[in-house]
């Protein structure tokens, strides 16, 4: 994917292409603001382009290279959860919610709009993130987008971010073991990230082991990245981060780190991410860009 002798320098400049290539693909797609009802389109595009890493997209990029799958189908699976993963931030941010000022480095969506404006356009982001996958451009075979917008419903959904989202809102008024604190975090980031990397490998016609050997790498990767959340929650600062910090103890929610104090909750990060990583090395070298990213995001500060 890039020559770079530097394998981080390399990786953050795969990161940074995918991210252009997604939010060009984004631009294209998301409807322009017109008419009675342009507000809600306005928000929609002020959500999504506030910022953020891209990385949803950038694990169905890089899943569906392993097989060799059309780049243009790829980025408009890209599109569709990068859409639904702004729809989460934007409803997980409003007052009912987590109830933050600050997202991706500027006023969340409510600030800026309204609460309800903020609602209508996660609801649309949901709905369009559908509308994308069932196009013909996202691929020729109805039953490849059937399979795509089945696996999308179950990870977006209450056996997936939705479930692990209202465990998460129920966290302050129960004591947690580590196991649920864990199915939690695997339900409210890790399906998203097991499905990015699932639909990569079924844009390129991976088999069901290559299926379930991403699915694998994402699950221990999405721990790993959400305890990596909960750490910057501890450990950083809301410039840093770009959205407030130190709520989740403040609202009483179990974590890894409330668990297993801040130095356990990093070493169980790393182990996550190493195992991750083992689980595409198989792949070879094309595979080095999700070999590297569970290290590389395990030291982020935002
Ligand atoms: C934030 O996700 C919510 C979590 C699941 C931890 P990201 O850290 O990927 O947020 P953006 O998309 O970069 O803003
Ligand atoms: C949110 O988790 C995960 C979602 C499904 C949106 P958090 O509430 O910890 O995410 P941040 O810290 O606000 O980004
Ligand atoms: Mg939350
Ligand atoms: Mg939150
Ligand atoms: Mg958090």
């Amino acid at each position: 994917m890039n020559d770079h002798a530097d394998p981080v320098a390399g990786l953050k400049q795969t990161l940074a292409e995918a991210a252009r290539q997604t939010d060009q693909t984004l631009a294209e797609i998301l409807p322009a603001p017109t008419g009675l009802h342009a507000r809600v389109q306005e928000a929609m595009r002020y959500a999504v382009f506030a910022g953020g890493k891209r990385l949803r997209p950038f694990l169905v990029l890089s899943s569906a290279a392993l097989f060799g799958a059309p780049q243009a189908r790829a980025l408009r699976v890209a599109a569709a959860i990068e859409a639904l993963h702004t729809y989460s931030l934007v409803h997980d941010d409003l007052p009912c919610m987590d109830d933050d000022d600050l997202r991706r480095g500027q006023p969340t969506t409510h600030r800026k709009f309204d609460e309800a404006t903020a609602v209508l356009a996660g609801d649309a982001l949901l709905t369009l993130s559908f509308e994308i996958l069932a196009h013909p451009d996202t691929h020729p075979d109805a039953e490849v987008r059937c399979q795509l917008v089945a696996l999308l419903a179950k990870a977006g959904g209450s056996e997936g971010m939705i479930g692990g989202q209202m465990m998460d809102i129920d966290a302050p008024n129960r004591e947690h073991t580590p196991d649920e604190v864990i199915l939690l975090q695997r339900m409210k980031t890790g399906a998203l990230f097991e499905f990015s990397c699932e639909a990569g490998a079924i844009l390129g016609g991976g088999t069901i082991e290559d299926r379930q050997r991403l699915r694998g790498y994402a699950r221990d990767f999405g721990l790993a990245f959400q305890i990596t959340d909960d750490l910057i929650d501890v450990t950083s600062s809301a410039e840093a981060a770009g959205k407030a910090v130190g709520k989740d103890q403040d609202q009483g929610k179990a974590t890894l780190v409330s668990i297993h104090g801040v130095e356990g909750a990093r070493r169980q990060a790393e182990e996550l991410a190493a195992a991750a990583a083992d689980a595409v090395a198989v792949y070879g070298p094309v595979a080095e860009p999700l070999r590297l990213l569970p290290y590389y995001l395990i030291g982020r500060e935002t």
